[in-house]
């Protein structure tokens, strides 16, 4: 395994929930991390986690200048990890226009697609890049066909991507139900009702926590054999 002591890991989306886990794992394998995301407020909470060591950059991943403006200020990336998504809720295709279906799929997988796109003049050809799809990419839930539908699109440009940069080396990971503020708008008996239905169904018994996910990112940038792969991490729901 590769070391992650004096590299650098980029981690969009790494304010909080699985992408604040994750920084927090490469910063305590010896990672120089460098946290981006929206929300000053979420930025400030984050430094406050990982300490004046990491540093934290204001982007926003659907605005194409946006993420050019963070690229200026960063220096070599050696493992870019992205993990932001917007807030989604359930609905069905019949509710839910064409504008706001685009707007979904954008805010995972075009944003995913232009941080790719800005890094690359920045990423070291010994580093990796680290995508995030979801479990409905296989296991289809009534009401979430964009995110399942941008979830695919995900896995399909991380292979894509594997044979496009190599020697670079693209993985994807791809949750289940992960106890993260992804779900912090949601009424907290509705939100409780889900994690228990999910934790009485799969195999594992249980939801997923942030630093379970995140062990299985540094697993992925710290080893020099795998790429191009899907990594799943969903306590066995896809098999039930
Ligand atoms: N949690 C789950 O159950 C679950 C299940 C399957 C898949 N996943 C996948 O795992 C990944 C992480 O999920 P999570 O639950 O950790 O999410 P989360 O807790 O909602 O965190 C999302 C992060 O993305 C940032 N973000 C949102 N929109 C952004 C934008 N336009 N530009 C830049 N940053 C943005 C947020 O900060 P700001 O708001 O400040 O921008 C926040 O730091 C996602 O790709 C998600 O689809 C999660």
């Amino acid at each position: 395994m590769s070391s992650l002591k004096h590299k650098n890991v980029l981690v969009v989306g790494g304010s909080e929930g699985i992408g604040l886990a994750v920084a927090q794992a490469a910063q305590a394998a010896g990672a120089q991390v460098y946290v981006a995301s929206r929300s000053e407020h979420k930025l400030t909470k984050a430094s406050a986690v990982l300490g004046s060591s990491a540093l934290t950059f204001p982007v926003d991943f659907t605005d194409e200048s946006s993420v050019q403006r963070l690229f200026q200020h960063l220096p070599a990336v050696d493992h870019l990890i992205i993990t932001a998504i917007a807030k989604t809720e359930a609905r069905r295709v019949a509710d839910l226009s064409v504008a706001e279906a685009q707007m979904w799929f954008a805010a995972k997988f075009w944003g995913a697609y232009t941080v790719v796109r800005h890094a690359l003049p920045k990423l070291a050809t010994d580093g990796s890049i680290t995508l995030f799809s979801g479990n409905f990419s296989v296991r289809p839930s009534q009401g979430w066909s964009v995110l399942a539908s941008a979830n695919g699109a995900i896995e399909s440009f991380g292979r894509s991507l594997a044979v496009e940069l190599a020697p670079v080396r693209v993985n994807v990971i791809r949750p289940g139900l992960v106890q993260t503020p992804a779900y912090s708008e949601m009424p907290a008996e509705a939100r409780r009702e889900m994690f228990q239905q999910y934790e009485s169904v799969v195999p594992a018994r249980k939801a997923g926590l942030p630093e379970e996910i995140a062990q299985a990112v540094v697993f992925a940038i710290t080893n020099p054999y795998m790429t191009g792969s899907v990594l799943t991490l969903d306590g066995g729901a896809r098999l039930v």
